[in-house]
C-alpha cells in the first residue's frame, strides 16, 4: 500500500476547470465509474463548475504540498425540480496516480461538512457496481445502500449496475429546512 496523504483541501475556483478536467477525462475515457463517454473540455468543465457555485454548493479541490491537483469532489441538487432542493448527489474523482492513499476518504468529510453548512440534508452517491472503492469509501463515510438498478449502464463492453447509497445530513429530516422549497 502507498503512504496516505493528507491532501490540502480548498473550495474550487473557475482557474481549476482545466485541471478538472484533465483529472475527470481519464476516467470517463478508461474507466467506468463515469457513464459519460466522450470527455467535456475545459470550457464545458468550467461551466458545469460555474454553475454548482453559483448556487453556492460546494466544490473542493485537493491539492498535494506544490500545489498540484490531486482530485475533487462536489455536490449538487440531486434533481433539478424545486422539492429536491434539501437532496445532493455527491460526485469524487481523484488523479488516476494517486488512488488509495486516503485522499477519498478526506475529501468526502471536507464535502459532508461544506454540504451541512449550505444546508442540504441528504446525500446521495450513485455508483457503479464495478467500483468496490467508491461503495467502501461512502460505507465508511456512513452512507448505506437504498437501492441498486440492475444494468442501468453500458461502457466498454460491460453491462452496468448503479448502486445508490444515502446518508442524512446534519439533522436530517428531523427538522423542516430554514426555507420552504
Ligand atoms: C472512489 C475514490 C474517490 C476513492 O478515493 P481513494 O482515495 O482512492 O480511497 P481511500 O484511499 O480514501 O479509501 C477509501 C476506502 O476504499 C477502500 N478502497 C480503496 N481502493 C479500493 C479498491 N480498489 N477496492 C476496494 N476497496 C478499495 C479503502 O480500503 C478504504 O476503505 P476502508 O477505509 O474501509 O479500508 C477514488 O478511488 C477514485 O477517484 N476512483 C475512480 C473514480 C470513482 O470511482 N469515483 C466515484 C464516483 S461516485
Amino acid at each position: 500500500m502507498p503512504p496516505a496523504i493528507t491532501p490540502l483541501i480548498t473550495g474550487a475556483t473557475l482557474a481549476d476547470a482545466p485541471g478538472i478536467a484533465a483529472i475527470y477525462a481519464h476516467h470517463v475515457l478508461h474507466g467506468t465509474a463515469s457513464w459519460e463517454i466522450v470527455p467535456p473540455t475545459p470550457d464545458e468543465m468550467a461551466e458545469r463548475l460555474a454553475k454548482v457555485l453559483g448556487e453556492g454548493w460546494p466544490w473542493l479541490v485537493a491539492r498535494d504540498v506544490d500545489g498540484a491537483m490531486l482530485g475533487y469532489a462536489y455536490a449538487a441538487q440531486f434533481n433539478p425540480r424545486a422539492g429536491y432542493r434539501y437532496a445532493c448527489e455527491d460526485s469524487i474523482y481523484l488523479r488516476h496516480d494517486a488512488l488509495g492513499r486516503g485522499i477519498g476518504t478526506a475529501l468526502l468529510k471536507a464535502l459532508i461538512e461544506a454540504s451541512e453548512a449550505w444546508g442540504f440534508r441528504q446525500m446521495v452517491a450513485g455508483i457503479a457496481g464495478s467500483e468496490p472503492a467508491s461503495v467502501a469509501l461512502h460505507a465508511r463515510a456512513g452512507f448505506v445502500e437504498v437501492a441498486r438498478l440492475r444494468s442501468m449502464g453500458r461502457k466498454h463492453g460491460q453491462w452496468l449496475d448503479v448502486i445508490y447509497m444515502q446518508r442524512a445530513l446534519g439533522a436530517g429530516d428531523t427538522t423542516p429546512p430554514l426555507e420552504e422549497p
